[in-house]
């Protein structure tokens, strides 16, 4: 949708003189069943009767007639100045096509569309909300970078410079597995800072850990596998998983982790799991070294895939830096994931997975069929931010940051809601969890806590099976100390009601 205040639509539809309407009535018709439809929404501009009439080469008088009806019926207005836009007084219950209106309140998951069984499924699955311009988010908003922080202008200009000079020579399809020197860029970055072991051949751009997992499932999962899966755990992996078709074995995670033994015991035969071993989502809990080896052995006993999500271990604040889980692999059994979701902004819409050499082809042959390759010039900016040291020196200020953050939360947490929340310090990330002593309900905790504006699911909603407690979801990367204060502040109050 075009930006309303600066921005002239261009109508690239034909109309056409065979038929009987005239051809000022097509136009008056497919304008007002635009503005009806929120398309063109009040105040977008519309091109000059002349332009208009050169871009569908049709006579001038013609536009001319569409434009007098519209105007005459109040759908636009016309100022010496300003040209013809959209009436900015249409009342917003026309703004919705009865056609729209019967799409959008129709439920996905209603019997009569015929959805595949699967996609009906994921309407249980939670997803993080969209915040459609919105400047940062409410505390203690998880999985969120400081959007504060970011360089913009360094962006901007990085963006800018490669529109200009490179575009041209890329402006072509590209390599499925994303723009090379980004690939080498990650395989010498990765090397280094999780001693992951690979080629730049086996790195593969995605749409963020969201297309990773997707790709990943897809290739190695056919419906009806089964499918480790921790919980409580990641919703982006239930949802991969789900839509692979995989029967989901939930297994329990504790203080060290997945319990490799309890998924042997209920889920012998499966062949593939999702992990979060540097920081598990969302207790916090890093998977200690017995763990991370019991489940490679698992993996190449069983010959089954361990997809590793390296989501935001750059943020290691203390303990000691625990090396990739793909970094003891020697069997050739992990596929792992990072994601600059939660190291530059999460719409990049940009991550990687390292997979196997002998699965790279069969990943690129699937990659071809779902969406080609990821957009190429946030491709091209990225590589230098990262050849350039913007990227090294970005996350090194942002731990600086997240740690005060992270510091300033635990000792806001631990002063005002001692006895109420037992509060899990993690050594590395963005979120911590707070559990709550076992009689109380986290859904209702966090539904009290909605509606005073403090955002922290509860864990509980990342659960397949019931928790022994529940607890509630913190993040706090995103969120200015005062923020942190006044929202912890606010918290008390809300569980000392309850
Ligand atoms: C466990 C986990 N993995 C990955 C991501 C990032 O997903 P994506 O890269 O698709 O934005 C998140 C974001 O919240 C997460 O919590």
């Amino acid at each position: 949708m075009a930006n309303p205040t600066n921005d002239k639509q261009s109508f690239d539809f034909q109309l056409d003189a065979a038929l009987p309407e005239p051809l000022y009535r097509q136009l008056y018709e497919r304008i007002r069943g635009a503005i009806l439809a929120g398309q063109l929404p009040p105040g977008a501009r519309l091109p000059s009767t002349r332009a208009l009439a050169t871009e569908l080469g049709i006579s001038r008088s013609t536009t001319v007639l569409a434009y007098d009806h519209l105007l005459h019926e109040g759908y636009l207005t016309s100022q010496v100045g300003r040209g013809t836009e959209v009436s900015r007084e249409i009342p917003l219950s026309l703004l919705t096509a009865p056609s729209q209106q019967a799409q959008t309140k129709t439920p996905a998951h209603a019997t009569d569309l015929r959805l595949a069984g699967r996609i009906r499924q994921l309407g249980a699955i939670p997803a993080a909300a969209p915040l459609e311009g919105a400047p940062g988010g409410r505390p203690f908003l998880a999985g969120q970078p400081a959007l504060d922080l970011f360089p913009y202008r360094l962006w901007a200009r990085l963006i800018a410079r490669r529109a200009r000079h490179s575009l041209a020579l890329h402006g072509y399809y590209q390599s499925h597995a994303g723009y090379r020197p980004l690939r080498e860029a990650i395989a010498a970055h990765i090397a280094i800072s999780r001693g992951v072991r690979c080629t730049p051949d086996q790195v593969i751009i995605t749409s963020g850990t969201q297309g990773a997992l997707d790709l990943a499932a897809r290739v190695l999962i056919d419906p009806g596998d089964a499918a480790w899966f921790e919980n409580p755990g990641y919703f982006g992996a239930l949802g991969a998983l789900t839509l692979a078709g995989a029967q989901l074995a939930p297994v329990p995670v504790d203080a060290e982790g997945l319990d490799v033994e309890a998924g042997l015991q209920r889920s012998p035969n499966a062949r593939f799991v999702a992990v979060t071993p540097s920081h598990h989502f969302p207790t916090g809990v890093t998977m200690s070294l017995r763990r991370r080896l019991a489940l490679l052995g698992w993996a190449e006993r069983h010959e089954a895939w361990i997809v590793e999500d390296d989501y935001d271990s750059e943020y290691r604040f203390d303990g000691r830096p625990q090396a990739a889980l793909q970094a003891l692999d020697r069997a050739g059994r992990v596929l792992y994931i990072g994601s600059f979701s939660k190291m530059l902004l999460p719409s990049l819409r940009l991550g990687y997975i390292v997979v196997p050499p002998q699965l790279v082809e069969p990943m690129l042959a699937t990659r071809r069929n779902i969406d080609v390759h990821p957009p190429i010039l946030e491709q091209l900016a990225l590589a230098d931010f990262i050849q350039e040291g913007h990227f090294v020196r970005h996350l090194r200020r942002m731990r600086r940051h997240y740690q005060r953050r992270r510091d300033c939360l635990l000792h806001e947490l631990n002063k005002q809601l001692a006895g109420l929340l037992d509060v899990y310090a993690p050594e590395a990330g963005m979120q911590l969890a707070g559990w709550l002593p076992p009689e109380m309900d986290d859904r209702q905790v966090s539904k009290a806590a909605n509606a005073a504006g403090i955002m922290v699911p509860p864990i509980s909603f990342f659960s397949l099976e019931p928790l022994p407690r529940g607890g509630l979801l913190f993040g706090f990367a995103g969120i200015p100390e005062a923020d942190i204060r006044r929202g912890v502040k606010t918290l008390t109050g809300v569980l000392e009601r309850l």
